[in-house]
């Protein structure tokens, strides 16, 4: 954050340590801040590994003088998952230059030439205190800025030469001792906004980007392909000739105002304080200096022009901060759970009209004849937006007729596989932030196909770079398992798919009776979570101390299992595996005896006979599966453990099914005392690949 506002230390790093609490979901294996010293160019640092709550009781605990004021100031802080080098105070962020800290990090992302660069600046005499590659970023800054003889870059032209030289994804925030009060902040490939803080209406709503003027040689030249680095040809000097032409931010009166900015990867973590921001595209460099704000772009067209010459609009969020905490609930998992009768209604407001039978989603009507006339629709997603898909492509294929593929963005982009202007790629994601699913929606791009967003987080990069989408409004998501988003998907794509069946006479019965079981899915979901003892029973029973379990289905209900599975083994760490039940008898068979815990799926649809027999075979070989059937089934036999749920569509019935087994799963960790909310090793937004 940067204040041009009188503040205290103690709510410097207030601000700064609840700004990482409420992103701590994103990562948590270590987190720190770095904070302005008593003295021009000092800075003082609190890391610790673990959770946030360690940092804040660290800084509690020190004798660093909290009532010192600053009437402008820059601190920045960071919450790590581990990438380079495991997670230990001194690999945790800011990282710095040198001992005095003339340029301090902090870094979301990977450096994928790292090594290359530590490489080189070991051998000009640099020494390493950290195994992070964002540590290398830090000290070829100082490189670069003590290679020029008069020292007259500008921080922002000293970030962009260091950029040049960096290949990977990043979102960076910089400091220096060299430019008090200053900071520059830019993006590629991970997310980043700044929120705007001021108390008088501003001028402008929107912040021009501008390329600020000629570079000099000596700074491109840097970049020379005379090593893999291009450090070997240090700069010499150059008049600083960054003259911004962006607008400063003003209030209607035209006098200047206190104003505080607040740069972050997410949104929850400055909506305590502001609600107005901007997000930043790949390639931004913004600098905050004197309440100002001036958005550059790193590189340029041929024709020497910004490849951006437009500017960043200020938006407004919608966001809420109780959306964002827990409430009367244990954990973010559990309350997301519980929210999920409300959440498919908000998915699904204003987009379906049940008394017309009509599906409108605003933002694909446009591009409907263009779907139509695809030649197959190819989903790309990760993790459980990748399930949702699985989950719907049977009704997809069934109610348009185009062939569908479901694809694991991170297999897709190592296969390259062959896309076509004809294609029609729709990419699923609750982030809207995946690596593995924005490099594969920008491969798609390229190729000329039509990009399609199913995305929950407004304003993230693939809601923006796609063609067209769908926002699946579940709310934000907090815990790193996904649930809410989960079910929001779902329907979300099945609401893609009535849509362009909407000409399809022949399909009017089957559209009606989806649409009607729409409207009866929030009653069910309902239901299912009343019997939430039940399912906290089978956790501390049947299902305690056990350390595998196998989840099988077929049809629609495949997704449930996969899904089911990936949700008790991401909090609970049980091993556990989603079965195709056509598939039994070519492997899995074998792993069933008295002793493997089995749940089967076995709700009524056109493949309950078929499940039926897979449920023979087990039993035959003495499994005591745990049976998920609907109400009122009388062909269970008694004495078997079942979990009854509504019966809903057949289209429908995964997202009644799946809510037991995401209450299963939480019991599960609860009952072991696990960390419900941020499992070990995993984060909720991946953003590196
Ligand atoms: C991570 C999360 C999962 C999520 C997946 C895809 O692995 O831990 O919960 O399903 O990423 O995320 P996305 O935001 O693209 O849906």
């Amino acid at each position: 954050c940067s204040f041009l506002r009188e503040k205290d230390r103690k709510t410097i790093c207030e601000i700064l340590v609840n700004g990482l609490a409420r992103q701590e979901y994103r990562g948590y294996d270590s987190a720190g801040i770095g904070i302005d010293g008593d003295k021009p160019g000092e800075m003082f640092f609190f890391k610790e590994v673990g959770k946030v709550a360690g940092l804040r009781k660290k800084i509690a605990e020190s004798n660093v003088d909290t009532t010192k004021t600053f009437l402008s100031q820059v601190s920045i802080a960071h919450t790590r998952w581990a990438t380079h080098g495991p997670p230990s105070v001194a690999n945790c962020h800011p990282l710095k230059s040198d001992p005095k800290a003339e340029f301090t990090v902090v870094h979301n992302g990977i450096v994928t030439n790292a090594a290359a660069l530590r490489l080189v600046l070991q051998k000009r005499g640099f020494t390493f205190e950290s195994d992070t590659d964002t540590e290398a970023v830090a000290i070829l800054t100082k490189y670069i800025y003590d290679s020029q003889p008069d020292k007259r870059m500008s921080l922002t032209e000293l970030v962009k030469t260091v950029l040049k030289e960096l290949e990977g994804s990043f979102a960076f925030v910089f400091k220096s001792s060299h430019y008090p009060n200053e900071v520059v902040t830019a993006r590629r490939g991970s997310p980043l906004l700044i929120g705007v803080k001021t108390e008088k209406k501003l001028k402008v709503d929107f912040v021009d980007v501008e390329f600020a003027g000629p570079e000099t040689e000596n700074i491109d030249s840097l970049a020379a392909p005379t090593s893999p680095t291009g450090l070997l040809a240090p700069p010499s000097s150059g008049p600083n000739l960054l003259r911004s032409q962006s607008r400063a931010f003003m209030s209607e009166d035209g006098l200047p105002q206190p104003i505080e900015f607040f740069v972050a990867s997410d949104a929850s973590a400055i909506i305590e304080h502001t609600k107005r921001v901007l997000y930043l595209e790949d390639d931004d460099i913004a600098h905050i200096a004197e309440g100002e704000l001036h958005i550059h772009r790193l590189r340029r067209n041929e024709d020497g022009r910004p490849e951006t010459a437009s500017h960043r609009t200020i938006e407004t969020l919608e966001l809420e901060l109780a959306e964002i905490m827990k409430g009367k609930f244990d954990h973010f998992m559990q309350k997301e759970i519980y929210e999920q009768p409300e959440s498919v209604v908000n998915t699904m407001r204003g987009r379906v009209n049940f008394d017309r039978n009509q599906i409108t989603l605003g933002g694909l009507r446009a591009y409907l004849p263009i779907i139509r006339r695809g030649r197959r629709i190819v989903f790309c997603a990760c993790g459980t937006s990748y399930h949702s898909a699985i989950a719907t492509r049977a009704i997809f294929e069934e109610l348009t007729e185009i062939p569908v593929s479901v694809e694991l963005a991170s297999d897709f982009l190592d296969r390259k596989t062959p896309i076509f202007r004809d294609d029609v790629c729709v990419f699923v994601s609750q982030s809207g932030e995946t690596a593995d699913t924005i490099l594969a929606l920008r491969y798609c791009l390229e190729r000329g196909a039509l990009c399609v967003g199913v995305v929950n987080t407004v304003g993230s990069t693939i809601s923006r770079e796609t063609h067209c989408g769908v926002h699946i409004n579940a709310g934000p998501e907090i815990g790193v398992a996904s649930t809410k988003a989960y079910t929001s998907q779902y329907i979300a794509l099945l609401m893609m798919a009535l849509q362009l069946s909407e000409d399809r006479i022949s399909l009017t019965e089957r559209r009606t009776q989806i649409i009607e079981g729409l409207h009866q899915l929030p009653g069910h979901i309902r239901q299912v979570l009343e019997s939430d003892k039940s399912f906290q029973d089978l956790a501390t029973g049947m299902l305690a101390n056990q350390r595998s379990l196998l989840l099988m289905g077929r049809g629609y209900q495949y997704a449930t299992c996969l899904e089911g599975a990936l949700k008790i083994k991401e909090i609970s760490y049980m091993h556990s595996e989603g079965i195709l039940a056509g598939e039994l008898k070519h492997g899995p068979l074998a792993l069933i005896d008295e002793n493997m815990p089995v749940i089967i799926v076995m709700t009524q649809d056109s493949l309950y006979p078929k499940v039926q027999s897979a449920y023979a075979q087990i039993t035959a070989r003495k499994a005591q599966p745990i049976v998920i059937c609907n109400e009122g089934d009388e062909g269970i036999p008694k004495d078997v453990k079942t979990i009854r749920v509504p019966k809903s569509v057949d289209c429908l019935q995964g997202i009644v099914n799946i809510i037991p087994l995401q209450l299963l799963s939480y019991h599960l960790a609860v009952k072991n005392g696990f960390d419900v909310d941020f499992p070990r090793n995993l984060a909720k937004s991946v953003t590196t690949e």
